[in-house]
């Protein structure tokens, strides 16, 4: 009887663990259907980021999805000065970074992951356009959590580094491709996630546990 119940209470924490593991980490599309967009024409951000990001929690470990096009660019930053700025021009290559840039043709679509590393307030704009579209609705600040933290293939994160938005000089600028979010989520013949939740679950609740991964 008694070993029973301890059994079934095992087995409970064990599904409540792994329940935790699989989806503790959320990707966030930003602006939801309406992706990462600025009308030229009209001058107008395809929707109200900040409002979008007021909507959502937001953790270490969780991932920005900018559903987008090479009009617009992806700048991330810790620096509010440089956030308020809505231009790079004096921005450290330590705390502000460019995801998904070099690609100098307009209108290409792209998808940027860029994932949440660092706690507190995260800032995030669109540089493009002199500025214009970050001053014009394409920027919005995020307070990261705690959550879980990071997973393993997160924990050290080499951002990528800052590099100049296309300017004047297209045309001589060779294409660059940064891929967002760290290269060690591709290592190993498994990947990283796998690698990583088993790790995670070993440690919790050992290696038995671990198969039904
Ligand atoms: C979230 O996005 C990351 C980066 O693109 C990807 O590796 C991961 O599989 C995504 N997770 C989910 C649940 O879609
Ligand atoms: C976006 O919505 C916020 C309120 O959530 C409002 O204060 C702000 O003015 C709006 N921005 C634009 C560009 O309409
Ligand atoms: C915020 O989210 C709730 C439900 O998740 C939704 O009903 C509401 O429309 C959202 N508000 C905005 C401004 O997106
Ligand atoms: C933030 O960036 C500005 C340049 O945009 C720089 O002058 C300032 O020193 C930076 N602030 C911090 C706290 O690093
Ligand atoms: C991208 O920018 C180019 C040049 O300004 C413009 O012709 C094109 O319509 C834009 N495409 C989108 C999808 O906004």
């Amino acid at each position: 009887m008694a070993s029973n119940a301890k059994l079934n209470l095992t087995l409970l924490a064990l599904l409540i663990t792994t329940a935790t593991v699989a989806t503790g980490y959320t990707n966030h599309t930003v602006g939801g259907d309406a992706g990462w967009f600025f009308d030229s024409n009209t001058i107008t951000s395809a929707t109200n980021y900040s409002s979008w990001a007021a909507n959502q929690t937001f953790n270490l470990g969780d991932y920005l999805i900018f559903r987008s096009s090479t009009n617009q660019t992806v700048i991330e930053t810790y620096n509010e000065t440089t956030y308020r700025s809505c231009v790079t021009d004096d921005a450290s290559d330590t705390d502000t970074f460019q995801y998904g840039g070099g690609n100098t043709d307009f209108g290409q679509s792209l998808t940027i992951a860029v994932p949440l590393t660092i706690e507190g307030t995260n800032y995030y704009f669109s540089d493009a356009d002199d500025g214009i579209q970050c001053q014009q609705g394409m920027a919005f600040e995020i307070l990261v959590n705690h959550g879980i933290g990071l997973p393993p293939s997160l924990n050290q994160p080499p951002p990528p580094p800052y590099i100049e938005p296309p300017g004047g000089d297209l045309a001589q600028s060779p294409p660059i491709t940064i891929t967002g979010g760290s290269p060690s989520l591709n290592n190993g013949a498994m990947g990283g996630g796998f690698d990583s939740r088993a790790m995670l679950c070993s440690l919790l609740i050992g290696v038995a546990g671990c198969l039904m991964f």
